[in-house]
């Protein structure tokens, strides 16, 4: 299988470099870009390029001795990947202790190959070894070619026979020289994810890190933008999109050196995470992901967009359901016949699906409210006596889809699962617990816990093979980090934070190997996990519980650089104050549900609502596969403006919304438009108009692209006009 993905394989040691009197030079080059390594005269390898790719490779060689910094550090800050304990003073990439108990690592070059997956598609591994004991470090670049991006791991081999300990194990160690370095990161928390701040790195170093283990994501997500010589706009300079696919602990060190270059390494965090590696045994990193652009913020995630969809995100080129969900319409409070009206309700909207969520199950404790039951996944007899299987039936008798709501990770102190198992909690023995939301995690590093967790799927699928979707749910972080069953199995407590993600990935692996094509949410009390290496197993993600319109017309656009429109889950809901076109044009730019009383919507709400799902049936494939332009910054202006356009530039959809109101504000001129082809005509129309009302928009003019995209366009964004869907057509 794997040969007939070979289409050629590149090896090179530093034997033969010896032989022919030449540097070791390893361009990874993608369309635009490229990373450069050069292994010096002692076979260190460093770091000699990061940016657009040069048209002759041969000069890259070049590059070192245009450099005047020459001090004694010069030549150990750009280490491809830093180890402590030798030569090296700055923050490492790699620290280990050694089987006998030293504290050292070297590593220098030995021998690297490329694999060529396809056209497209190719893996670079640098082998590096330890000239003194008998540790390896293969460094991992999987280039996407065509979407610049570069996907990096590590893979820490313990050759020996001695236990090698690693203290630090990073995805990642890059290095970038220019002028000035500015860092976009976010912080958050409940109902207040992706709030970005941008700063200009100085000497020292930054750190962007989670110790919240599950929900890792709570207060900062694994993403950031870094901008190098000036702050890079969407559409000019230079910036690198990064994020770590790993749903834990992660740590990125932004280190800016001596000579006000900037060292980066990302990964794992090492935060009470000391790992064994046994002998002969390996340790591979999760992978941090890049790209990089020349122009700006819009190509970069762009970029990663392309790369998310093709390479990623599970089904990410595949289609989606809308649907209609119960919990904020019925709480934990709801019986067969209320959720047979919702069932209905759903098919009356006009969406594909209807989505049960918390409080269906437990009986001892039943889980009523947030305080039990979580763990006893037995339907509840009092609220479903017929059982799941029968709201199944009910689902597809009205014509709709069933899905379900789990949190398979967790669990009430109030639960007989919590009763019969208190060995599989994650708690510490002689300490008491420490909740959130009143619930504990469970142990995942446990295999027995591995596979309650697969069989509380497992059991819902093999009773209902009709049910279509799950949204995956984990709303407390880990406190009191202790794993009974490392103590039982006599390995070592610091694994915990690093197992219990492996134990995550496991139990998703198998699903998936069962259930390969279910579409799941992922969601973490919103968006407290969100990351790509989940995305492999979610077709989607739950961004914040906070559903205001307003609230989120600023978090999807920050969500945005990082993760496409596809994967944004994006509900009407009661949340804001604003009317219900409002709240619908927003969820229309993400992937569109309700969870609303649709009983409750008068009769022209009802018949604006049944019309937008219409719409948006008829908008979503270039909102879900499209190329987004972000045109009009909400932060920086008093109204938003984005717009998806297809690639073969013949449809594009326009989001506006007023997001401040002071002195009548709004879109009072044009404002370019971009991603059309400047020698098409297009005509323009409103969509999504509530009953009643007329347009702005002149719908029979005829425009160039190149109109569009120069004097620009005005979507007549008011007061009155408060959110405007526009969609572009090409006109032949
Ligand atoms: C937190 C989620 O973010 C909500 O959407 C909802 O599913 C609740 N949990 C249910 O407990």
């Amino acid at each position: 299988m794997r040969f007939n993905l070979t289409i050629c394989t590149v090896l090179f040691s530093a034997f033969q470099a010896f032989a022919q009197n030449s540097p070791v030079v390893i361009p990874l080059e993608t369309t635009q870009n490229a990373l450069v390594l050069q292994a010096d005269k002692d076979n260190y390898l460093g770091i000699i390029y990061f940016g657009k790719k040069l048209g002759q490779p041969t000069e890259y060689q070049q590059i070192p001795a245009q450099s005047r910094q020459r001090d004694g550090n010069a030549g150990t800050y750009n280490s491809a990947y830093t180890p402590a304990g030798s030569w090296n003073v700055s923050e490492p990439a790699i620290q280990v202790t050694q089987g006998d108990g030293n504290k050292s690592l070297d590593l220098v070059y030995v021998s690297h190959k490329t694999v060529k997956e396809n056209d497209n598609v190719s893996l670079t591994s640098v082998v590096l070894k330890d000239p003194v004991y008998p540790v390896e470090v293969t460094l991992h670049y999987k280039i996407y070619a065509q979407e610049n991006v570069v996907e990096q791991w590590s893979v820490i081999s313990n050759n020996g026979k001695a236990p090698l300990t690693l203290q630090k194990y990073a995805s990642a160690n890059l290095y970038f020289t220019g002028k000035d370095f500015y860092l976009t990161h976010y912080n958050g928390t409940w109902a207040k994810e992706m709030n970005p701040e941008e700063e200009h790195l100085t000497a020292g170093i930054r750190v962007l890190d989670s110790k919240l283990g599950t929900r890792a994501n709570l207060f900062q997500p694994p993403s950031f933008m870094l901008s190098m010589d000036k702050p890079a706009t969407e559409t000019s300079g230079k910036v690198l999109l990064g994020t770590l696919a790993w749903s834990g602990n992660f740590r990125m060190d932004f280190e800016v050196d001596s000579y006000h270059n900037l060292r980066l390494i990302a990964g794992i965090n090492n935060y009470a995470s000391e790992y064994p590696v046994s002998g002969n045994q390996e340790f591979k990193t999760p992978a941090f992901i890049y790209t990089f652009s020349e122009n700006g913020k819009g190509e970069a995630s762009r970029n990663l967009h392309n790369w998310a969809r093709k390479y990623r995100i599970l089904d990410g080129e595949g289609s989606r359901l809308t649907l209609l969900n119960n919990w904020e319409a019925t709480y934990f409070d709801f019986n067969e016949e209320k959720l047979s009206g919702l069932f209905k309700d759903g098919k009356k909207l006009g969406v594909d699906l209807f989505l049960l969520d918390d409080g269906w199950f437990a009986n001892k404790y039943p889980r009523n409210n947030d305080q039990a039951g979580l763990g006893d996944w037995q339907e509840n007899i009092k609220k479903l006596p017929h059982g799941i299987g029968y709201l199944v039936k009910e689902a597809k008798n009205a014509g709709i889809k069933f899905g379900i709501w789990v949190e398979p990770e967790m669990v009430n102190p109030k639960s007989e699962l919590y009763e019969k198992h208190p060995d599989w909690v994650i708690k510490q023995p002689q300490r008491p617990e420490h909740y959130m939301r009143n619930q504990l995690p469970l142990d995942l590093s446990n295999p027995e816990v591995q596979n309650f967790v697969y069989g509380i799927l497992d059991k819902l699928f093999t009773e209902n093979p009709e049910i279509a979707y799950i949204k995956w749910d984990c709303n407390a972080i880990t406190f009191n980090a202790y794993s009974a069953y490392l103590e039982k199995s006599k390995q070592k407590q610091s694994q915990l934070y690093v197992d219990y993600v492996k134990g995550l990935y496991k139990v998703l692996e198998k699903l998936r190997a069962k259930y390969p094509k279910v579409p799941m949410m992922l969601c973490s009390g919103g968006g407290g996990r969100v990351d790509y290496e989940a995305l492999k197993y979610f077709t989607e993600f739950w961004p914040s519980d906070n559903t205001d319109p307003l609230e989120r017309i600023f978090m999807q656009w920050e969500y945005s650089y990082f993760f496409p429109a596809i994967t944004q889950s994006a509900h009407v809901t009661d949340w804001g104050k604003q009317p219900s076109k409002f709240r619908t044009d927003v969820a229309m730019m993400g992937k569109l549900g309700y969870d609303i009383v649709v009983s409750h919507l008068d009769e022209k709400d009802l018949q604006f609502s049944q019309q937008a799902v219409s719409t948006y049936n008829a908008i979503k494939d270039v909102v879900w596969h499209g190329d987004l332009y972000r045109l009009v910054d909400p932060k920086e202006n008093d109204f938003s403006s984005l717009m998806f356009t297809t690639k073969n530039k013949e449809r594009a959809v326009l989001f506006s919304y007023l997001t401040g109101n002071r002195n009548g504000d709004g879109s009072e001129i044009a404002f370019r438009l971009e991603g059309l082809d400047p020698a098409k005509k297009y005509k323009v129309r409103e969509l999504n108009l509530y009953p009643g009302t007329k347009t702005a928009i002149k719908e029979d003019q005829v425009y160039s692209g190149e109109f569009l995209m120069t004097a620009g366009f005005n979507p007549v964004v008011s007061a009155r006009r408060t959110s405007v869907i526009i969609e572009i057509s090409a006109v032949q």
